[in-house]
């Protein structure tokens, strides 16, 4: 079977018992902590930073930490995440003024980097940095808030960058994040995507494993 992630978006985690809850998710099955960055500026909302990646870390966190960064500007955040444990950190290109020196930052600081495409932002932005790239991911909502619908016309850019992943030979994830359920999974997979975020669909229920499973045998079809 094709190796795929499951990622779910702290977002909808309970902030209140974050450490706990994490833990939870892990032991349900999960891949990786999927860790969304608002600002209140880049996005209109406001969550969590470096300290709390830390945090998880001192309480024993050792799974990868996804930092998906939803600010402007993006490069004196980065070296602080890195500090503080993160293993991926993605940006939105339009949110970066340099967005090739932006990639170095990432890679030099010890982590995997990626760029997000918002449901209207143009793939033109792959054209020089694929050499550069550990992940790409597509947003299938407009990004700032959990809980919305996955957007449709995304299965075809996920089909758009699939190939340009294969034309590049070179091994880079392709990361979903909006509207994941366990309904829609199969078809997103078949679309080309291999890492799959998912914040309301699992902290929505009480049975994370049992959510969890239910995602992998829809991906196992
Ligand atoms: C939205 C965030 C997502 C969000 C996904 O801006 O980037 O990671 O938490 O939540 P669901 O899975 O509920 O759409
Ligand atoms: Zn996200």
């Amino acid at each position: 079977m094709k190796d795929f992630l499951i990622a779910p978006s702290i977002l909808s985690a309970d902030f209140a018992r974050l450490g706990d809850d994490v833990a939870n998710v892990l032991a349900a099955g999960a891949d990786v902590v999927h860790f969304d960055v608002m600002d209140n500026h880049y996005v209109p909302n406001l969550t969590i930073g470096p300290m709390v990646c830390d945090a998880l870390r001192s309480y024993g966190i050792q799974a990868p930490i996804d930092v998906h960064l939803m600010v402007k500007p993006v490069d004196r955040i980065v070296p602080d995440f890195a500090k503080a444990g993160a293993s991926i950190i993605t940006f939105h290109p339009e949110a970066s003024d340099h967005v090739d020196r932006t990639l170095g930052l990432i890679k030099d600081s010890g982590c995997q980097a990626g760029l997000v495409f918002n449901p209207a932002t143009p793939l033109h932005h792959l054209d020089y940095v694929m050499d550069k790239l550990d992940v790409i991911l597509l947003m299938s909502v407009n990004p700032g808030f959990g809980g919305q619908s996955f957007i449709p016309g995304t299965l075809d850019k996920l089909r758009q960058v699939r190939q340009r992943i294969e034309q590049s030979g070179r091994d880079i994830r392709l990361e979903i994040d909006g509207g994941v359920k366990v309904d829609n999974i199969a078809a997103i997979a078949e679309a080309g995507a291999d890492m799959f975020v998912a914040g309301s669909a699992i902290f929505g229920k009480p049975d994370y494993k049992a959510v969890i499973d239910q995602m992998r045998a829809e991906l196992a079809k």
